[in-house]
């Protein structure tokens, strides 16, 4: 069993859709903690809910190195190995990237490199892209720029709205964010250069 942490800052769905497959028993994982640094996450109240460890690591007004200290310090009392940003609104500084090499990942709601940052969704439907959809990253010390574990394509609308777009890519993130854990608790991926490939099945 993998001992996973979530990180978030809000709603937690993509927290809950992993929650419900890791009790369903369709991953080789354990929720070990889940923390927000966020008083008022949603997500938090939910993971106390179910019965898991659940921290609130305040971010307000702290440096990011004594943020990220903190957070470390947790993760390690958990024994985490893998780290799941989900909706986690802070970028991680270097040192906090170095501790979990290649086990850190992120959800971000549009087909990477399209559209990083703040509000993918506004990005797309203004850009006018037909596509867009959602990617499952590794965190490297860039923002949304690590290697790619996964995605999936949703069509843009000629009716959608931010709400509208953002519901159906959020479908699909709940299904890949799962998949994405799945490869690297079952060390199934190599990284060449940039790109994640799938180890030949032995
Ligand atoms: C998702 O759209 C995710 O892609 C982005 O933040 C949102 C978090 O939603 N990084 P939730 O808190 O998991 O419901």
């Amino acid at each position: 069993m993998t001992n996973l942490a979530i990180l978030l800052s809000g709603r937690g769905s993509n927290f809950e859709a992993i929650a419900r497959n890791v009790l369903a028993g369709a991953l080789p994982a354990r929720i070990a903690v889940v923390i927000s640094n966020r008083e008022d996450a949603t997500g938090l109240d939910r993971a106390r809910a179910l019965g898991l460890n659940a921290r609130f690591i305040p971010s307000k007004g702290k440096d990011r190195d004594a943020f990220d200290h903190e957070v470390v310090a947790v993760l390690r009392e958990f024994e985490v190995e893998i780290v799941c940003l989900a909706g986690f609104m802070r970028v991680l500084g270097p040192s906090f990237v170095r501790a979990f090499p290649g086990r850190i990942l992120n959800i971000h709601p549009a087909l990477l490199p399209a559209f990083p940052g703040l509000d993918a969704q506004k990005q797309a439907i203004e850009y006018g892209v037909k596509f867009t959809g959602c990617t499952v990253h590794i965190v490297d010390e860039g923002v949304d720029t690590g290697p790619i574990l996964c995605q999936a394509v949703v069509p843009v609308l000629d009716d959608d709205t931010v709400e509208t777009l953002s519901a159906r890519i959020l479908k699909e993130e709940h299904r890949i964010y799962s998949e994405a854990i799945r490869l690297i608790a079952e060390n199934r991926i190599r990284l060449e250069g940039r790109r994640v490939v799938l180890k030949p099945s032995s």
